[in-house]
C-alpha cells in the first residue's frame, strides 16, 4: 500500500489507502471504514468528501482556476465556442475539423422537437414560471425519446447526449415565448446554436429578425461559462439519479429541479432583484451593512469552492460591459451599483474574513436582462448551458466500474426503538 492515513477509534487503528489525483488535494479512501470499524463518517454538504473519480473539470477555488479536460476558462471562453466545448466535455479531447464538423451535424439535426411535444406546453397555466415548465418538459422527453433510454448501451447515450444537447434550447425557448403568449418559433439549420437559440427567442412573425454578432457571441459565451462546475448540486443530483439506473432525460430533470433553488442557479435572478432593490449607488452602504447584520445575504457573492474571483465572474464582467454597449445601454444604474458593490465589498474587512468574492452570477443578470431575457429565464439558460455538463458527468459515472447507486449513511439522533400505543391511550 502506498501513502495513508490512520484513524483511531474504539481502541483500534484503522489504515486509510490514500489516493492521489493529478492535480488537487489528496483523497482518503474511507470506503472500508465502516465494514473495519462499524462507523461512519459525518459530512452535511459533502465539504470534505468527494463522491467519485472524475477527468472532466477541475477546480482549484483558492487560486480561482477552472479547467475543463485541462483548459483554463478563460481561453475556452475567450477562443472556443459553445459547441466545441460541448465536444471537448463529453469526449476528452478538442476535435478535429472533421470531428467538429460531424458533431455540429448531429447536434444542429436533433435540435427539432416530436410535433406532439407541442402540446405539452399547452398543459401549464400561461404565468407558469418557465422553470417550472422546463422541469416538467425535459423530464417528459423520455415519454418522447424512449429509443435512446437504454442506459447499457455507449450508442444510445451518445444519441441521448446529443438529442439533449440540441433539443434544450428549443425547449427553453418554447418555455419563454409561451411565457410571453407568443407563437413558437421552430429552429433553423443554417444558424449557429446560440444564433438559433436567440432567433427562437426573439423572433416574432410579424418582423425579420437579424442575428446581431455581438450578443450572439455574448449568448456563446455565457453558454460556455457555465457549461460544467464539477460536482455542484445539481450534478451531484444528476449522478444521484443515474446512479440508479434512471433514464439520462430524467436524471437531466432531476438537475434542473435542483438547479432552480436561490443559492444556486436562481442566483443571478436573485442578484439582478437586489441590484434592483438598492437602486442607487448611494444606498450600498445601508446594504451593506444589512449584509453585515445578517438580515440578507449579498447575492452574487461566495462560493462553497472559490475563496478567491471567480474566474468565470472575470469573463462575465467583460461580456457584460461589451453586451451594454452594444444595446445602448453603458449608462445603466444597475451596471453603477454593481460595480460600486463589487469594489466596497471587496475592501470590507466582513468579505474579506470570508473569502467572499463576486461569483458568476454577479454580473450575468444585468448581462441577460441586456439581452432581452427576463429574470424569469436566468435560471432556464443556466440549465440549458449546463446540460452537456449533467450529460458528461453522468455517462462519465455509467462508464466508471466503481460506481454505486448514491446510498449516504447517516448519523440518527431520533427516538430509539419504542412500542406502538393505541390512540386512546396517547396522553
Ligand atoms: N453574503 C454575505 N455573507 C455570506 C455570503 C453572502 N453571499 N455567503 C457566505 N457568507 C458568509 C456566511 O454568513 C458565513 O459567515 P459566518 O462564518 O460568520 O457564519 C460564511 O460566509 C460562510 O458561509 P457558508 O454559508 O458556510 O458558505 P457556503 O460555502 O456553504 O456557501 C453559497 C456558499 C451558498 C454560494 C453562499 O456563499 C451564498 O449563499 N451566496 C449567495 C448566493 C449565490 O450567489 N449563489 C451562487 C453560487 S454560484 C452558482 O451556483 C453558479
Amino acid at each position: 500500500m502506498g501513502e495513508t492515513a490512520k484513524i483511531d477509534i474504539s481502541g483500534k487503528t484503522i489504515e486509510l489507502p490514500v489516493l492521489k489525483g493529478t492535480v488537487g488535494p489528496d483523497v482518503v479512501d474511507i470506503r472500508k471504514l465502516y465494514a473495519e470499524s462499524d462507523a461512519f463518517t459525518y459530512d452535511p454538504g459533502f465539504t470534505s468528501t468527494a463522491s467519485c473519480e472524475s477527468k472532466i473539470t477541475f477546480i482549484d477555488g483558492d487560486k480561482g482556476i477552472l479547467l475543463h479536460r485541462g483548459y483554463p476558462i478563460g481561453q475556452l471562453a475567450e477562443q472556443s465556442s459553445f459547441l466545441e466545448v460541448c465536444y471537448l466535455l463529453l469526449h476528452g479531447e478538442l476535435p478535429t475539423a472533421a470531428q467538429f464538423t460531424e458533431f455540429e451535424h448531429n447536434i444542429t439535426y436533433h435540435t427539432m422537437l416530436h410535433d406532439q411535444f407541442d402540446r405539452f406546453f399547452q398543459g401549464f397555466r400561461r404565468d407558469a414560471h418557465p422553470m417550472a415548465i422546463m422541469t416538467g418538459a425535459v423530464g417528459a422527453l423520455s415519454a418522447f425519446y424512449h429509443d435512446s433510454t437504454n442506459v447499457e448501451d455507449p450508442e444510445q447515450r451518445m444519441i441521448s447526449a446529443h438529442r439533449m444537447i440540441a433539443k434544450m434550447p428549443t425547449i427553453a425557448a418554447r418555455a419563454f415565448k409561451y411565457f410571453r403568449g407568443q407563437p413558437f418559433v421552430h429552429p433553423r439549420n443554417e444558424l449557429s446554436y446560440a444564433e438559433n437559440f436567440l432567433k427562437m427567442s426573439f423572433s416574432v412573425p410579424a418582423e425579420d429578425w437579424k442575428a446581431n454578432p455581438v450578443l450572439t457571441s455574448a449568448m456563446d459565451r455565457i453558454f460556455i461559462l457555465h457549461a460544467d462546475h464539477e460536482q455542484n448540486a445539481s450534478t451531484s443530483t444528476v449522478r444521484s439519479a443515474g446512479s440508479s439506473g434512471a433514464n439520462p432525460f430524467a436524471c437531466i430533470a432531476a438537475g434542473i429541479a435542483c438547479l432552480w433553488g436561490p443559492a444556486h442557479g436562481g442566483a443571478n435572478e436573485e442578484a439582478l432583484n437586489m441590484l434592483i432593490e438598492i437602486g442607487t449607488v448611494d444606498r450600498i452602504p445601508e446594504y451593506v451593512q444589512g449584509v453585515k447584520d445578517r438580515r440578507y445575504r449579498l447575492m452574487g457573492f461566495g462560493h462553497r469552492v472559490y475563496k478567491n474571483y471567480d474566474p468565470r465572474a472575470t469573463v462575465m464582467q467583460k461580456t457584460c460591459h461589451e453586451v451594454l454597449d452594444e444595446v445602448g445601454d453603458s449608462d445603466d444604474p444597475l451596471l453603477k451599483v454593481a460595480m460600486e458593490l463589487e469594489k466596497i465589498a471587496l475592501n470590507d474587512p466582513y468579505f474579506i474574513e470570508r473569502k467572499l468574492y463576486p461569483n458568476v452570477d454577479f454580473y450575468s443578470g444585468i448581462t441577460l436582462r441586456a439581452l432581452g431575457f427576463p429574470a424569469e429565464m436566468f435560471t432556464v439558460l443556466f440549465a440549458v448551458a449546463r446540460t452537456v455538463g449533467w450529460i458528461a458527468q453522468w455517462k462519465e459515472m455509467i462508464e466508471d466500474p466503481a460506481q454505486k447507486i448514491s446510498r449516504p449513511r447517516q448519523l440518527y439522533t431520533g427516538a430509539t426503538q419504542r412500542d406502538y400505543v393505541a390512540v386512546n391511550k396517547r396522553g
